[in-house]
């Protein structure tokens, strides 16, 4: 049975490519998407995705991810900094969770240099641009078949 992977993006990541690309890359959410489901391919895990530009999305997808998915990378995006309804959330889901992000956040506003997401995370990867999910996916299958 392959793993499935939830791979969930918050605000703003929809206009990926187009937003502030010397901040977030060149490549748009559905490059980064399909590259990320050939390689869960080869790893033997099956991606499904979700990008919500709303709070109350994010949490149903959440608690969707209940009832299929195996683990999940999450990218909150802003909802990082001060969302306790998605952290909650997330300790809802019982899964694995990586915290995700394209930018280093520690190298930008103080704002951005905490997270309330990141303490119920199993890990958290940023920082590495579209390679950060592709960091998220390996350490997520390694863990899941550790
Ligand atoms: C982000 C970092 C957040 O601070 C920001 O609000 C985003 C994107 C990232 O992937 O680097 O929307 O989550």
């Amino acid at each position: 049975m392959a793993h499935q992977i939830l791979v969930l993006n918050g605000p703003n990541l929809n206009l990926l490519g187009a937003r502030e690309p010397e901040v977030y890359g060149s490549d748009t959410l559905d490059d980064i998407i399909a590259n990320l489901t050939t390689v869960a391919r080869g790893r033997n895990a099956e991606i499904r995705h979700v990008q919500s530009n709303h709070e109350g999305g994010l949490i149903d997808a959440l608690h969707d991810a209940r009832t299929w998915a195996d683990a999940v990378i999450f990218n909150p995006g802003a909802f990082t900094h001060y969302s306790i309804a998605l952290r909650d959330a997330v300790v809802a889901t019982e899964l694995p969770v990586v915290e995700t992000h394209l930018s280093n956040v520690h190298a930008r506003e103080a704002f951005r240099h905490h997270s309330v997401i990141s303490a119920v995370c199993l890990g958290v990867v940023l920082g590495f641009g579209a390679n950060s999910y592709l960091a998220a996916l390996d350490a997520l299958i390694r863990h899941l078949e550790a």
